[in-house]
């Protein structure tokens, strides 16, 4: 049986999943609203993909027949300098949630709780995806700058990233059932 502390982590995982979910949407409509429409299109893409990390959490919570608790999720941030400024925060964002699944981790470990430890194993591998993911879109914004033709490109190429990692995510979601 899963101890307290433990079930309280994950469930404060799964709002912080929702958080995520919410920021994305939130930065995808400063993008929209700032003519970044590619961007726009890949960020409302991965506030739905974190709200399937959500649900991965609620799913698990009832597995193990516990009961997942909808908390209150603090406001995302709104206002951003420019688009840079967007994906330094999200690639910022990603690097906590990857530390708390770290916690969890470690705390799943040192209660013996392998199943949860075990259900975890999939974040360790999502999170390093995405901080790759982020770390990759600011460097194509560093290399163009936040001026010209070069930040319409990138933009247009942002755009185009959701569709090819989704491809990626299938080939692994592929490969893990072979
Ligand atoms: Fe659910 Fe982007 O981590």
């Amino acid at each position: 049986m899963i101890s307290e502390k433990l079930l309280k982590k994950l469930n404060e995982q799964m709002m912080n999943e929702f958080y995520s979910a919410n920021l994305y949407l939130q930065m995808s409509a400063w993008c929209n609203h700032e003519g970044f429409e590619g961007s726009a299109k890949f960020l409302r893409n991965h506030a739905a993909e974190e709200m399937g990390h959500m649900e991965k959490f609620f799913d698990y919570i009832q597995d193990i027949d516990a009961l997942p608790i909808i908390d209150a999720i603090e406001k995302p941030k709104s206002e951003f300098k420019d688009l840079k400024h967007v994906f330094e925060t999200a690639y910022k964002h990603e690097k906590v949630v990857t530390s708390r699944i770290h916690e969890l981790v470690e705390l799943s470990l040192s209660e013996k709780d392998f199943r949860t430890f075990n259900f975890l194993q999939w974040y360790v591998e999502e999170q390093l995806e995405e901080e790759k993911l982020f770390k990759s879109i600011l460097d194509k914004i560093n290399m163009v700058g936040l001026e010209g033709r070069g930040l319409f490109i990138v933009d247009r190429e942002i755009g185009s990233m959701k569709d090819k990692e989704i491809e990626s995510i299938k080939n692994r979601e592929i490969e893990s059932i072979k």
